[in-house]
């Protein structure tokens, strides 16, 4: 597929996406947003792809946020829109997907840029990165999920103040505010996530799946996160995987995951 605003590269069961807008900063406008959904969806769906990294074009930014030009004229309810819209198509999608997503954040990922981050699975970032949800300093709050995916992720009183400053912070202290799981030199980022891929990839990816629905069933509301696992747990008896991985160890060789 071709695409605008974004790079969509496959390769050894990785499909490594990349917002490629660095005249802007990679800001996220609409035609972007539409992009990388149909590329997540893609991506998902396409049978080969075990693993899939996002990251930034160039070396300054992964994102710095939805493309302000874009909504500055909104009212009430096109603001209201945006967001719902933003949610569905692309954040809430890519927390939702059963293909795992990892983040590479190799620059500034604001507001939406770090809302994109927070909705991947995990996060990895470049030494010179910065994060921050500058929104109130705009007039506005963050939209895309930061609200709730911060706290969850940093604590709720480092959300709070992250949020009411406007302030970014760096990547040491994103790691140790268990924002990002590591950091690394730029050189060494997207290689860094190729090598967590290919950790990924080793194992049952019907069993990464179930797990993925499971653990985001303690963050949904009014829904019984133990009662999902219970199910999810029961499923993997019924796959072709799960086979596989328990013959594998009593026979002592390495697992060969049909992905069933
Ligand atoms: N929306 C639209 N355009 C953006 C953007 C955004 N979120 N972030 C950066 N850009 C554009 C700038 O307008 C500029 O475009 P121009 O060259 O046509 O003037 C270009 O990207 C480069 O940005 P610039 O501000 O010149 O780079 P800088 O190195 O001086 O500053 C930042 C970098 C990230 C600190 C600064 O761009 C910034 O504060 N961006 C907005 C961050 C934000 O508030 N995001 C949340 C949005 S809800």
């Amino acid at each position: 597929m071709n695409y605008e605003n974004i790079l969509s590269e496959h390769s050894n069961g990785i499909t490594t996406i990349t917002i490629n807008r660095p005249k802007k900063l990679n800001a996220l406008n609409r035609a972007t947003i539409q992009e990388l959904h149909d590329a997540f969806e893609a991506a998902d769906t396409d049978g080969d792809t075990k693993v899939i990294i996002i990251t930034g074009s160039g070396e300054k930014a992964f994102v710095a946020g939805a493309d302000i030009s874009e909504f500055a004229d909104f009212n009430v309810e096109e603001g209201g829109d945006l967001a719902a819209q933003g949610h569905e198509i692309l954040f809430d999608f890519v927390a939702n997907l059963s293909t795992p997503v990892i983040a590479a954040v190799n620059g500034f990922a604001l507001g939406g840029g770090l809302e994109l981050a927070m909705a991947s699975h995990f996060r990895l970032a470049s030494d010179n990165a910065k994060m921050g949800l500058p929104e109130v300093s705009l007039g506005v709050i963050p939209g895309y999920g930061g609200t709730q995916r911060l706290p969850q992720l940093v604590g709720k009183g480092r959300a709070m103040e992250m949020i009411m400053t406007a302030g970014m912070i760096d990547a040491n202290k994103a790691l140790s505010y268990g924002l990002v799981n590591h950091v690394v030199p730029q050189e060494e980022l997207l290689p860094l996530a190729e090598k967590i891929a290919s950790k990924i990839m080793r194992n049952s990816s019907v069993a990464i799946a179930e797990a993925i629905g499971a653990i985001n069933a303690n963050y949904d509301d009014g829904v019984n996160g133990f009662e999902v696992e219970i199910e999810a747990f029961g499923n993997c008896f019924g796959t072709e995987d799960f086979v596989e991985g328990t013959t594998a160890f009593l026979e002592k060789r390495k697992a060969d995951f049909p992905g069933k």
